[in-house]
């Protein structure tokens, strides 16, 4: 396809936390930025991703928060995509002008992210997007506690919290390791099903991997209060996680 425009459009991961683990790759791409955007789930309320940035984002450089609401997928995906089409609108009027933008995501750009909607109206009318990888959370998290999130033979399943009762029982079943993320969307129903197949003692859950607030936890009860949003659980059957 044609690349109508002259900008473009970096997606970049920043890591789940720490501002010493984005590539480098990423780091010249904000810091040779005209425009950095910040996506919001609230507006007036910064994101950590931008937080994460800061380090490397010039005071001279121009900032865009963009509105990216906490919709259901499922339940609300006329609104969601009208958003998204709003946000692509305002993104192509930068690249029409000739702007290098940087669209700051959380760990990396192609796992759960916002990004990867707008990024795909942008390639649909032929905008000129680069999507720079970034340190995923759960790889953050192995790395962290030294823990390997497979081995030899073994299988890696993800889930989220957010799908269905039926879907995380079927990647639990599946897979001998198993990375479950958005854990605060239903943490009790995933302590319960790690009761349910005598998983309590091989499962470990970190809070803001890399930020001051960070929290390991291998305790069940921890899962049956109030978790954090930021959080991951590794499950490892074949040993203790
Ligand atoms: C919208 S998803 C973003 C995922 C992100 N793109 C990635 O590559 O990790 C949000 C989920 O990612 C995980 N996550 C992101 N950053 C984290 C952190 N600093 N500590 C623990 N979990 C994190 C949590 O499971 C959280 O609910």
């Amino acid at each position: 396809m044609d690349q109508k425009t002259k900008g473009k459009l970096y997606g970049i991961g920043v890591g789940p936390g720490d501002p010493e683990l984005l590539t480098v790759k990423a780091v010249k791409a904000i810091e040779s930025a005209d425009i950095i955007i910040s996506p919001t789930k609230k507006m007036g309320k910064p994101s950590i991703a931008l937080r994460i940035a800061d380090p490397y984002i010039n005071p001279e450089t121009e900032l865009v928060i963009m509105d990216f609401p906490m919709l259901s997928l499922s339940e609300e995906r006329d609104k969601l995509e009208a958003q998204w089409g709003e946000n692509a609108d305002q993104i192509q009027k930068m690249l029409d002008d000739g702007k290098t933008a940087v669209f700051l995501t959380l760990g990396d750009p192609m796992v759960y992210s916002t990004y990867s909607y707008v990024m795909k109206f942008l390639l649909d009318r032929g905008m000129a997007v680069e999507t720079i990888s970034g340190v995923p959370s759960f790889c953050s998290l192995a790395a962290h506690l030294n823990l390997p999130l497979t081995q030899g033979e073994e299988s890696l399943g993800i889930v989220g919290m957010t799908q269905p009762e039926a879907e995380v029982n079927a990647v639990l079943d599946a897979h001998q390791n198993i990375v479950v993320m958005k854990v605060s969307a239903n943490a009790k129903g995933l302590a319960e099903a790690l009761k349910k197949r005598h998983l309590e003692n091989h499962f470990v859950m970190i809070s803001n991997i890399g930020m001051a607030n960070e929290k390991v936890t291998r305790n069940i009860e921890d899962l049956e209060g109030k978790v954090p949003y930021l959080s991951t659980v590794l499950i490892k059957k074949q040993n203790e996680a």
